[in-house]
Protein backbone atom coordinates (compact mmCIF):
# COMPACT_ATOMS: atom_id res chain seq x y z
CA UNK A 1 0.00 0.00 0.00
CA UNK A 2 3.00 2.62 0.87
CA UNK A 3 4.22 1.37 -2.71
CA UNK A 4 1.58 3.34 -4.33
CA UNK A 5 1.23 6.26 -1.56
CA UNK A 6 4.98 7.38 -2.24
CA UNK A 7 5.73 9.27 -5.19
CA UNK A 8 8.91 7.50 -5.82
CA UNK A 9 6.80 3.97 -6.30
CA UNK A 10 3.86 5.85 -8.34
CA UNK A 11 7.05 7.01 -10.74
CA UNK A 12 8.01 3.40 -10.66
CA UNK A 13 4.50 2.35 -11.33
CA UNK A 14 3.95 4.79 -14.21
CA UNK A 15 7.24 3.58 -16.07
CA UNK A 16 6.45 0.10 -15.65
CA UNK A 17 3.40 0.74 -16.83
CA UNK A 18 4.37 3.12 -19.88
CA UNK A 19 7.78 0.73 -20.32
CA UNK A 20 4.97 -2.15 -21.51
CA UNK A 21 2.46 0.37 -23.59
CA UNK A 22 5.85 1.42 -25.26
CA UNK A 23 6.56 -2.05 -26.31
CA UNK A 24 3.28 -2.88 -27.35
CA UNK A 25 3.19 0.31 -29.76
CA UNK A 26 6.60 -1.41 -31.26
CA UNK A 27 4.71 -4.56 -31.85
CA UNK A 28 1.29 -3.17 -32.89
CA UNK A 29 3.03 -1.10 -35.81
CA UNK A 30 5.53 -4.28 -36.50
CA UNK A 31 1.71 -6.34 -37.01
CA UNK A 32 0.52 -3.20 -38.94
CA UNK A 33 3.23 -2.65 -41.00
CA UNK A 34 2.23 -6.54 -42.80
CA UNK A 35 -0.66 -4.19 -44.44
CA UNK A 36 2.49 -3.05 -47.20
CA UNK A 37 2.43 -6.89 -47.90
CA UNK A 38 -1.21 -6.00 -49.39
CA UNK A 39 -4.31 -7.64 -48.32
CA UNK A 40 -2.91 -11.05 -47.87
CA UNK A 41 -0.43 -9.94 -45.64
CA UNK A 42 -2.56 -8.12 -43.18
CA UNK A 43 -5.69 -10.47 -43.19
CA UNK A 44 -3.03 -13.55 -42.61
CA UNK A 45 -1.31 -11.75 -39.73
CA UNK A 46 -4.79 -10.70 -38.54
CA UNK A 47 -6.00 -14.21 -38.66
CA UNK A 48 -2.86 -16.03 -36.90
CA UNK A 49 -3.24 -13.60 -34.03
CA UNK A 50 -7.11 -14.28 -33.54
CA UNK A 51 -5.87 -17.92 -33.47
CA UNK A 52 -3.94 -17.25 -30.13
CA UNK A 53 -7.18 -17.47 -28.11
CA UNK A 54 -6.54 -17.10 -24.39
CA UNK A 55 -2.98 -15.63 -25.57
CA UNK A 56 -4.95 -12.94 -27.37
CA UNK A 57 -7.53 -11.78 -24.32
CA UNK A 58 -4.73 -12.08 -21.68
CA UNK A 59 -2.50 -9.74 -23.11
CA UNK A 60 -5.74 -7.53 -23.74
CA UNK A 61 -6.27 -7.99 -19.93
CA UNK A 62 -2.84 -7.44 -19.34
CA UNK A 63 -2.83 -4.05 -20.95
CA UNK A 64 -5.69 -2.66 -19.64
CA UNK A 65 -4.60 -2.90 -16.09
CA UNK A 66 -1.10 -1.59 -17.76
CA UNK A 67 -3.62 1.67 -19.10
CA UNK A 68 -5.30 2.03 -16.00
CA UNK A 69 -2.63 1.74 -14.13
CA UNK A 70 -1.06 4.38 -16.02
CA UNK A 71 -3.98 6.53 -16.25
CA UNK A 72 -4.59 6.83 -12.77
CA UNK A 73 -1.04 7.35 -11.82
CA UNK A 74 -0.41 9.67 -14.15
CA UNK A 75 -3.55 11.84 -12.80
CA UNK A 76 -2.21 11.67 -9.36
CA UNK A 77 1.52 12.69 -10.10
CA UNK A 78 -0.11 15.21 -11.97
CA UNK A 79 -1.99 16.43 -8.98
CA UNK A 80 0.61 16.33 -6.55
CA UNK A 81 3.35 18.55 -8.57
CA UNK A 82 0.00 20.71 -9.02
CA UNK A 83 -0.23 21.36 -5.57
CA UNK A 84 3.25 22.06 -5.52
CA UNK A 85 2.70 25.12 -7.10
CA UNK A 86 5.63 27.42 -5.44
CA UNK A 87 8.21 25.06 -6.03
CA UNK A 88 6.93 23.81 -9.51
CA UNK A 89 8.06 27.01 -11.48
CA UNK A 90 11.95 26.89 -9.81
CA UNK A 91 11.96 23.71 -10.67
CA UNK A 92 10.79 24.33 -14.29
CA UNK A 93 13.04 27.36 -14.93
CA UNK A 94 16.15 25.43 -13.50
CA UNK A 95 15.40 21.80 -15.77
CA UNK A 96 14.49 24.19 -18.67
CA UNK A 97 11.22 21.85 -19.26
CA UNK A 98 10.32 21.39 -22.59
CA UNK A 99 6.87 21.33 -23.81
CA UNK A 100 6.54 17.76 -24.30
CA UNK A 101 6.98 17.20 -20.78
CA UNK A 102 4.86 20.34 -19.65
CA UNK A 103 2.21 18.86 -21.73
CA UNK A 104 2.13 15.30 -20.47
CA UNK A 105 -1.55 15.31 -18.61
CA UNK A 106 -3.17 16.90 -21.88
CA UNK A 107 -1.22 14.68 -24.36
CA UNK A 108 -2.30 11.53 -22.51
CA UNK A 109 -5.84 12.63 -22.27
CA UNK A 110 -5.75 12.92 -25.94
CA UNK A 111 -3.99 9.62 -26.46
CA UNK A 112 -7.10 7.98 -23.98
CA UNK A 113 -9.46 9.77 -26.27
CA UNK A 114 -7.79 8.23 -29.36
CA UNK A 115 -7.72 4.88 -27.70
CA UNK A 116 -11.39 4.44 -26.68
CA UNK A 117 -12.17 5.98 -30.97
CA UNK A 118 -10.12 3.51 -32.59
CA UNK A 119 -11.24 0.52 -30.09
CA UNK A 120 -14.59 1.42 -31.00
CA UNK A 121 -13.67 1.27 -34.72
CA UNK A 122 -11.45 -1.31 -35.39
CA UNK A 123 -12.17 -3.71 -32.83
CA UNK A 124 -15.62 -3.42 -31.63
CA UNK A 125 -16.21 -2.36 -35.42
CA UNK A 126 -19.53 0.30 -34.37
CA UNK A 127 -18.18 3.53 -35.86
CA UNK A 128 -20.56 4.00 -39.10
CA UNK A 129 -17.09 4.55 -41.21
CA UNK A 130 -16.55 0.51 -40.69
CA UNK A 131 -17.07 -1.87 -43.49
CA UNK A 132 -17.07 -5.57 -42.96
CA UNK A 133 -16.44 -8.21 -45.15
CA UNK A 134 -14.23 -11.35 -45.91
CA UNK A 135 -11.95 -11.79 -48.80
CA UNK A 136 -11.30 -14.70 -51.37
CA UNK A 137 -9.83 -16.70 -48.87
CA UNK A 138 -12.74 -16.43 -46.56
CA UNK A 139 -10.39 -14.79 -44.06
CA UNK A 140 -12.12 -11.64 -42.42
CA UNK A 141 -10.92 -8.72 -44.27
CA UNK A 142 -8.93 -6.06 -42.39
CA UNK A 143 -7.18 -4.47 -45.30
CA UNK A 144 -10.51 -3.94 -46.70
CA UNK A 145 -11.97 -2.41 -43.62
CA UNK A 146 -8.96 -0.27 -42.81
CA UNK A 147 -8.71 1.57 -46.17
CA UNK A 148 -12.93 2.24 -46.33
CA UNK A 149 -12.30 4.11 -42.72
CA UNK A 150 -9.08 5.88 -44.65
CA UNK A 151 -11.05 6.96 -47.51
CA UNK A 152 -12.16 9.66 -45.58
CA UNK A 153 -10.10 12.72 -45.13
CA UNK A 154 -11.07 13.69 -41.65
CA UNK A 155 -10.57 10.12 -39.86
CA UNK A 156 -6.89 10.54 -42.06
CA UNK A 157 -6.73 14.09 -40.33
CA UNK A 158 -7.70 13.09 -36.43
CA UNK A 159 -4.98 9.41 -36.77
CA UNK A 160 -2.12 12.14 -38.12
CA UNK A 161 -3.26 14.77 -35.16
CA UNK A 162 -3.51 11.34 -33.08
CA UNK A 163 0.25 9.75 -34.56
CA UNK A 164 2.10 13.58 -33.65
CA UNK A 165 0.40 13.88 -29.70
CA UNK A 166 1.80 10.34 -29.65
CA UNK A 167 5.27 12.05 -31.01
CA UNK A 168 5.08 14.72 -28.15
CA UNK A 169 4.19 12.07 -25.18
CA UNK A 170 6.69 10.06 -26.25
CA UNK A 171 9.47 12.17 -27.19
CA UNK A 172 9.38 12.71 -23.72
CA UNK A 173 7.73 9.86 -21.79
CA UNK A 174 10.56 7.36 -23.04
CA UNK A 175 13.58 9.04 -21.63
CA UNK A 176 11.61 9.80 -18.26
CA UNK A 177 10.60 5.96 -17.93
CA UNK A 178 14.34 4.83 -17.57
CA UNK A 179 14.95 7.82 -15.39
CA UNK A 180 12.29 6.75 -12.87
CA UNK A 181 13.19 3.23 -13.14
CA UNK A 182 16.43 4.63 -12.11
CA UNK A 183 18.49 2.51 -15.42
CA UNK A 184 20.56 5.59 -15.92
CA UNK A 185 23.37 7.58 -14.95
CA UNK A 186 25.00 10.86 -16.25
CA UNK A 187 26.90 8.76 -18.92
CA UNK A 188 23.67 7.05 -20.60
CA UNK A 189 21.08 9.61 -20.09
CA UNK A 190 21.83 11.28 -23.45
CA UNK A 191 21.81 7.70 -24.88
CA UNK A 192 18.44 7.37 -23.50
CA UNK A 193 16.88 10.87 -24.37
CA UNK A 194 17.86 10.08 -27.79
CA UNK A 195 16.74 6.75 -27.78
CA UNK A 196 13.59 8.14 -26.91
CA UNK A 197 13.53 10.50 -30.06
CA UNK A 198 14.15 8.02 -32.60
CA UNK A 199 11.64 5.82 -31.72
CA UNK A 200 9.21 8.67 -31.31
CA UNK A 201 10.27 9.68 -34.91
CA UNK A 202 9.76 6.43 -36.21
CA UNK A 203 6.14 5.57 -34.32
CA UNK A 204 4.70 8.91 -35.93
CA UNK A 205 6.27 8.81 -39.41
CA UNK A 206 5.61 4.46 -39.85
CA UNK A 207 1.49 4.89 -38.05
CA UNK A 208 0.93 8.11 -40.08
CA UNK A 209 1.75 6.75 -43.37
CA UNK A 210 -0.41 3.70 -43.47
CA UNK A 211 -3.63 6.31 -43.44
CA UNK A 212 -2.00 8.89 -45.28
CA UNK A 213 -1.06 6.32 -48.07
CA UNK A 214 -4.38 4.70 -48.30
CA UNK A 215 -5.95 7.90 -48.80
CA UNK A 216 -3.69 9.63 -51.17
CA UNK A 217 -4.23 5.96 -53.49
CA UNK A 218 -0.47 5.03 -53.25
CA UNK A 219 -1.14 2.21 -51.12
CA UNK A 220 -3.78 -0.05 -53.22
CA UNK A 221 -4.99 -3.79 -53.22
C1 LIG B 1 -2.40 3.93 -38.55
C2 LIG B 1 -2.34 3.52 -37.34
C3 LIG B 1 -3.05 2.28 -36.84
C4 LIG B 1 -3.73 1.30 -37.51
C5 LIG B 1 -3.95 1.16 -39.02
C6 LIG B 1 -4.23 0.36 -36.54
C7 LIG B 1 -4.97 -0.76 -36.81
C8 LIG B 1 -5.58 -1.57 -35.90
C9 LIG B 1 -6.46 -2.68 -36.18
C10 LIG B 1 -6.85 -3.13 -37.59
C11 LIG B 1 -6.86 -3.22 -35.01
C12 LIG B 1 -7.81 -4.42 -34.82
C13 LIG B 1 -6.98 -5.67 -34.75
C14 LIG B 1 -7.83 -6.91 -34.85
O1 LIG B 1 -8.85 -6.99 -34.17
O2 LIG B 1 -7.44 -7.80 -35.61
C15 LIG B 1 -6.23 -2.46 -33.96
C16 LIG B 1 -6.36 -2.70 -32.61
C17 LIG B 1 -5.75 -1.96 -31.61
N1 LIG B 1 -4.92 -0.86 -31.76
FE1 LIG B 1 -4.37 -0.08 -33.50
N2 LIG B 1 -3.82 0.79 -35.29
C18 LIG B 1 -3.11 1.96 -35.44
C19 LIG B 1 -2.52 2.71 -34.43
C20 LIG B 1 -2.58 2.43 -33.08
C21 LIG B 1 -1.91 3.15 -32.03
C22 LIG B 1 -0.98 4.34 -32.24
C23 LIG B 1 -2.25 2.56 -30.85
C24 LIG B 1 -1.84 2.90 -29.44
C25 LIG B 1 -1.46 4.09 -29.04
C26 LIG B 1 -3.14 1.46 -31.16
C27 LIG B 1 -3.71 0.64 -30.22
C28 LIG B 1 -4.54 -0.43 -30.51
C29 LIG B 1 -5.12 -1.29 -29.50
C30 LIG B 1 -4.95 -1.17 -27.98
C31 LIG B 1 -5.88 -2.26 -30.19
C32 LIG B 1 -6.69 -3.42 -29.59
C33 LIG B 1 -5.90 -4.68 -29.73
C34 LIG B 1 -6.81 -5.88 -29.54
O3 LIG B 1 -7.84 -5.96 -30.20
O4 LIG B 1 -6.45 -6.72 -28.73
N3 LIG B 1 -3.31 1.41 -32.52
N4 LIG B 1 -5.45 -1.46 -34.53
Amino acid sequence: MRFTTNSIGRKILMAVSGLFMVLFVIVHLLGNSSIFAGPDGINAYAEKLHGLGPFVWASRLFMLAMLGIHVLFGILVTLDNWSAKPDRYKVKKMLKASFASETMIWTGALLLAFIVYHLLQFTFRVTPDVVLGNDAKGRFDVFSMVAASFRFTPIVLIYVAAMVTLFLHLSHGIQSLFQSIGWNNDKTLPTYTRLGKVLAVVFLLGYSAIPVLLLSGILTK
